[in-house]
């Protein structure tokens, strides 16, 4: 695992665009998995500027979606297939049949999951896949004790989770739904490189855990540890609990440039 330590959110999202502009120049058509949630949000205004700036050309990349609430309306502003429309596939100017996602307003919601995961290897699987944590060190929507070989399917939210996501919902916990479908952990770790960002003293325990504690359900984005190509990019916050730190900020600064991310 790569740990890169970043002035800010905005430099951690410049150097992950990097990344998937790099990737891009090499694959045209690569499968990006997406995560939703405030952390990812300078990673996409970032790749829309090299877009508008003519340094990358998105115009064949497909777009997937790491999870999604179940039971809201199809087109609810919340939903996170209207979400990953409105923050990553309107500004990328694609289409949205480059997009997919599992399908939230299901009546068969283990269908759903099983059909979103074969669609995800018809496509050719996730060739980078950003994610966030939360506080509760959960990735997706796959909360702690989640099973790290475990597939899309349907969980219930954790009552922090649901706490951390009401402001999406007018600051109204009522309104956050209790049940998601995720792509499962093992179905994560089938991404061919897997990039989580983190920024904000909140994540400080929940990085800590990931990067230097054991592999353990408990801390769901531990099994990052299990991947062979792995960054985790975070800013001075969520670093501060990272008791090698040092030694990650040298080895990044001694990085061959050519090798990137
Ligand atoms: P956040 O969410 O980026 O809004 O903090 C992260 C997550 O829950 O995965």
């Amino acid at each position: 695992m790569e740990v890169v330590i970043v002035q800010d959110a905005k430099a951690g999202g410049e150097l992950i665009a990097e990344a998937i502009a790099d990737l891009l120049r090499r694959k045209p058509d690569a499968l990006l998995g997406v995560a939703t949630g405030s952390t990812p949000l300078p990673v996409y205004d970032a790749l829309t500027a090299k877009v508008r700036a003519g340094a990358v050309d998105v115009s064949r990349a497909r777009i997937a979606q790491l999870d999604e609430y179940v039971g809201l309306p199809a087109g609810h502003p919340e939903s996170y297939r209207s979400t990953v429309l409105r923050q990553v596939v309107e500004p990328l100017g694609l289409s949205p049949d480059a997009f997919l996602g599992p399908d939230g307003t299901a009546e068969d919601v283990q269908a759903a999951c099983e059909a979103y995961d074969r669609a995800l290897a018809e496509a050719g699987g996730v060739d980078l896949q950003i994610l966030g944590i939360g506080t509760d060190g959960h990735i997706g929507f796959n909360e702690p004790c989640s099973s790290l070989a475990s597939r899309t399917r349907i969980k219930t939210l954790t009552e922090q989770t649901r706490i951390d996501n009401a402001r999406f919902f007018d600051g109204d916990i009522d309104q956050v739904p209790h049940h998601v479908i995720t792509q499962g952990i093992g179905t994560i770790l089938e991404a061919r490189h897997l990039v989580l960002l983190a920024t904000g003293e909140g994540k400080a325990d929940a990085v800590a855990a990931t990067v230097e504690g054991p592999v353990a359900a408990l801390v769901p984005a531990s099994a990052l540890q299990l991947h062979p190509h792995a960054t985790v990019v975070v800013d001075e916050a969520a670093a501060s609990k990272l008791k090698l730190a040092d030694y990650f900020r040298h080895t990044y600064a001694n990085k061959p440039s050519w090798q990137g991310l």
